[in-house]
């Protein structure tokens, strides 16, 4: 499956052009899954900034880590600061109830997901090749029969994680990949120009029947010709 690779001039850039692809989802009240990590946040922000009703979208977690949802690494707390506590009207937010142990936490998102068609997956790109919390040749890249799983942790924050599944994400009608930044280049090369690999799971993540975005930068970008 081919991607649509759009290169913009710099982080700002790259957070603009994702904000534009929530706010328009948002708009048409779809369903999103929202990527965790720290490049979302400004485009989170400016997503809010564009857009403050949000009547009828509803909100999910392509992953969230096993902390409590004050928890600074939580990627719930990362959407409520960035995102929610900027809008006049509130999508529906499905978090993951991340009180429960991961495997528990997990068994409940996957029945919570059926049935979810997601307009849009946003996710990021980690520098080993990761999206989501699908780590490099974990088990988690293997399961096609759950839209949602725990997955042991695989970087920074060492934590338990909850991640959806490739078939969720591929399920979306529209997957965006959102990295800038030097050290995303070589990832990027691996994902997006080389053939899929599980040492690489963010080049096995592309929308089955929709469309796939990748918005990189020009650093992120460089290795890719
Ligand atoms: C997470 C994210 C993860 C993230 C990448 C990139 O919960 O950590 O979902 O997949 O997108 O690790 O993170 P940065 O944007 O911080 O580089």
């Amino acid at each position: 499956m081919d991607i649509e690779l759009v290169v913009v001039r710099g982080p700002e850039d790259a957070a603009a052009t994702a904000a534009a692809l929530l706010t328009e989802v948002a708009r048409a009240r779809g369903a999103i899954a929202l990527a965790g990590g720290s490049t979302p946040r400004r485009a989170y922000e400016l997503a809010a900034g564009a857009l403050t009703d949000w009547g009828g979208a509803s909100l999910w977690f392509g992953d969230e880590r096993c902390v409590p949802a004050d928890d600074p690494r939580s990627n719930q707390r990362l959407v409520a600061e960035a995102l929610l506590r900027r809008l006049t009207v509130a999508p529906a937010v499905h978090p993951v109830p991340t009180q429960l142990t991961p495997g528990e936490a997990a068994s409940a998102y996957d029945a919570l997901l059926q049935g979810v068609g997601l307009d849009l997956a946003l996710l990021g790109l980690g520098l080993d090749g990761h999206t989501a919390s699908l780590f490099p040749h974990a088990p988690s890249l293997r399961v096609r029969d759950r839209l949602a799983v725990a997955a042991a942790p695989g970087l920074d924050p060492f934590v338990e994680r909850v991640t959806l599944t490739i078939p969720a994400l591929a399920a979306a009608a529209h997957v965006v990949f959102l990295a800038v930044g030097a050290d995303k280049a070589d990832a990027a090369r691996r994902a997006f120009a080389e053939p899929p690999s599980e040492a690489t799971p963010a080049s096995l993540v592309r929308a089955g029947a929709g469309t796939t975005t990748v918005v990189l930068d020009e650093a992120a970008a460089v290795l890719l010709g």
